[in-house]
């Protein structure tokens, strides 16, 4: 039995392929390779030394995943495949809605008509908004959300909910993302945004390598510490095994389950900036920035329902985090070409 990995060319697909291939799980991708390409599936299979089966298109596609269904013996599928810039999906809203709910809709009806019904959704800690409390757990009451891609985050989980309620023959685990950053220990695969990136561990590695001049910090006047936003970063790696832990959760007939996956511990952009200093060895210049529109001041999460119910806990540090995405944006200044 193999599990389908949509978007599995993808950042943090990728890591997750090479974790259920390590724990010899077969593996099907789907990724149209919109923000990815296909020299991360080869470089996967380097690391792992097995071959990945890889269908190049989209999940709107319904004859080409009906051919995948018929061909393959999928039990499962880890549903990836999606965009995720939140400024663009502002300024894009009719392809986010477009890509990330009408294929999704596709997909689920694929799924069902090839009766498989065991998914893995990757949703986001965005569903939360500007959490009611910290640290955040799964009962936490979702939040108000400011932009289209969070918003495919909250509908998604509740198309899922509604499939789920009107057939519970499904199992449905949807998955709060915290911070994914870090990169594989091997230096070979690894986050590799177009153009200038959004996200503050890209935009620091790229600083560290020579390509951006320097980092600004959005803000140093929030109710917090050292007066900058605070996150609950997590290692690519750990979450892709909180995905490994959730298929074997799967084979349970859980029904329908939500989990945080995080540290549970927070840190500041200026924490993350100086262990990042001390994990490379490279300096880090930056400018106090104002306020960014929408951002959150303190986001981190309790993860004790995933550690109980999913026996998973992240074990990488900061240091870890910053030490791999230096390696891979070291060894790969130009991303995977
Ligand atoms: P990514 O862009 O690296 O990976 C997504 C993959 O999906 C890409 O390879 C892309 O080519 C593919 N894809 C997009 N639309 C597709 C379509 N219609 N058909 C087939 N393939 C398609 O992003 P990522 O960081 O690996 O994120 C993976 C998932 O996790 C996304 O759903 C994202 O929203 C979610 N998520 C990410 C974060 C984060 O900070 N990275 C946080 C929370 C949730
Ligand atoms: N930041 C900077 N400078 C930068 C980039 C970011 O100071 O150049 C700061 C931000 O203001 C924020 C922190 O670094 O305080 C983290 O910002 P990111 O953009 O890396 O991450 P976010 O927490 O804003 O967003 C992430 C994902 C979203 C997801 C959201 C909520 O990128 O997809 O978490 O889970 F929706």
């Amino acid at each position: 039995m193999a599990i389908l990995v949509t978007g599995g060319a993808g950042y943090i697909g990728s890591h997750t392929v090479v974790e259920l291939q390590n724990e010899g799980y077969e593996v099907v991708v789907i990724d149209n390779l919109v923000n990815s390409s296909k020299e991360a599936i080869r470089r996967v299979e380097t690391i792992t030394g097995k071959p990945v089966k890889f269908y190049e298109g989209d999940i709107s596609d319904a004859e080409l995943l009906d051919t995948i269904f018929k061909e393959e013996t999928i039990d499962s599928c880890i549903h990836f495949a999606g965009l995720k810039a939140v400024g663009e999906s502002i300024s894009k809203p009719l392809e986010y809605y477009s890509n990330n709910i009408s294929g999704s809709l596709i997909l689920f009806d694929a799924m069902r008509r090839n009766n498989v019904k065991n998914i893995i959704f990757s949703s986001s800690a965005t569903v939360y908004g500007d959490p009611a409390f910290v640290p955040i757990t799964e009962d936490c009451p979702l939040g108000e959300i400011t932009n289209p891609y969070g918003q495919t985050k909250a509908m998604l989980e509740q198309i899922l909910t509604d499939i789920y309620k009107s057939d519970n023959t499904w199992n449905v685990i949807l998955l709060r993302y915290f911070n994914p950053i870090g990169a594989h220990s091997s230096g070979t695969i690894g986050e590799n945004p177009n153009g200038i990136p959004n996200n503050l561990m890209p935009y620091i590695t790229q600083v560290a390598v020579g390509k951006l001049e320097k980092l600004g910090v959005f803000g140093d006047d929030y109710n917090t510490p050292d007066g900058t936003c605070i996150r609950d970063y997590i290692h690519v790696v750990d979450l892709a095994q909180g995905h490994v832990k959730s298929v074997a959760k799967l084979k349970e007939n859980p029904g329908l389950k939500i989990y945080n996956l995080g540290t549970g511990k927070g840190s500041s952009v200026l924490d993350v900036v100086h262990t990042f200093i001390e994990a490379s060895g490279v300096d880090i210049p930056y400018v106090i920035k104002s306020r960014r529109t929408g951002d959150v001041p303190v986001n981190y999460c309790d993860a004790t329902k995933a550690k109980e119910e999913l026996n998973w806990i992240a074990k990488k540090n900061l240091f870890d985090m910053c030490a791999d995405s230096w390696r891979w944006q070291k060894n790969n200044p130009n991303g995977m070409i």
